[in-house]
């Protein structure tokens, strides 16, 4: 029995607001199949003795083998690796496919790309609620050097790091590097930059960004799956459900009576209107009428003066 009256989507809706790092836990079930799902519950313990936990809900299907296994391995994805996160997310397909991977000695498979592994062996597993928390001590670790992958508000997205000092300060103390000349690296940038500035628009007009997404997916009358949703939205199933929710009780969008397709309503895409007028304004600022040299010339400015 729990004291506790809050509301489930109102908990999953503020749970959401931690940003967490997202990883797939692997391991072999005691029939020899290959197991593996996407977790973002991963946290540190202990250091002496190394331990950290997860937690896997009991309702699924890898629940048991994960609760019994001896081995296992979580592997702390890299910000380009959404397709896996999103493929160990889905019930019921066979996860590897497609993957790469090997197995370790004690025949867990490990996924080659990652941005770090945790070997573990069973510490530990304690009932928490509909959850099942597993403590792992940690027996190897493996760090490659990339961008970690970011999972907030239903949403995955890459690290952002946070400028300390003054952008004039900064642009004074700090030389050209040959990084500042890369296509790449300035896109990166300026997209982050843009994407903030566009997103507090979002939310300021009282939306979240899941919302926005949808709402902008359906805009122009188009009616779309829920998964054709989920695909261009990247959420994963139950916030995307949750999200519906939300729009359906404001009257934004609609589901339809067999519950296959979701339309946006009058009232949604008035909604999401004017936010495409300050995307499309914001955008004709940043690239308007360059060539790719005065192109990269301003995107680094962009970084620069934010
Ligand atoms: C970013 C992300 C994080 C997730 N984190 C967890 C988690 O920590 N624990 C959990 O039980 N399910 C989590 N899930 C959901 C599972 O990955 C999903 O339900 C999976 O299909 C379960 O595997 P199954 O095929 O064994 O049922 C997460 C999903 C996503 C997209």
């Amino acid at each position: 029995m729990t004291e506790s009256s809050i509301d489930a989507r109102e908990f999953r809706t503020a749970l959401a607001c931690f940003a967490t790092g997202v990883t797939v836990v692997t391991a072999r079930s005691a029939d020899g199949e290959n197991c593996g799902m996407t977790a973002s519950s991963f946290n540190s313990v202990s250091m002496d003795p190394p331990l950290v936990l997860w937690s896997v809900t009991k309702t699924a299907l890898s629940a048991d083998v994960f609760r019994q296994a001896e081995r296992y391995t979580i592997h702390v994805l890299g910000s380009e690796q959404q397709g896996i996160a999103s493929q160990f997310a889905t019930r019921g397909i066979d996860k590897f496919e497609g993957v790469s991977y090997g197995h370790d000695q004690y025949g867990v498979p490990v996924l080659e790309e990652h941005a770090v592994r945790f070997d573990c062996k069973q510490w530990a597993v304690y009932e928490g609620g509909d959850h099942w928390i597993i403590v792992g001590e940690v027996t190897g670790i493996e760090r490659c050097n990339k961008e970690v992958l970011v999972f907030c508000e239903g949403s995955f997205a890459t690290p952002n790091p946070i400028r300390t000092a003054p952008a004039a300060e900064r642009s004074m103390e700090e030389p050209e590097s040959p990084v500042d000349r890369l296509l790449l690296y300035n896109l990166a940038r300026a997209y982050h930059q843009m994407s903030n500035q566009f997103h507090s628009g979002v939310r300021d007009s009282g939306l979240s960004i899941p919302q926005w997404r949808i709402l902008a997916s359906l805009y122009g009358q188009v009616s779309r799956t829920r998964q054709d949703l989920q695909d261009r939205t990247f959420l994963d199933r139950e916030s995307l459900n949750d999200c519906l929710a939300q729009l359906e009780k404001n009257r934004l969008c609609v589901v339809s009576a067999e519950n296959s397709t979701v339309s946006g309503t009058e009232a949604g895409h008035e909604r999401v209107r004017h936010l495409f007028e300050l995307g499309q304004a914001q955008e004709r600022d940043a690239v308007g009428g360059k060539s790719l040299d005065d192109l990269i010339d301003h995107l680094a400015e962009i970084v620069k003066n934010t």
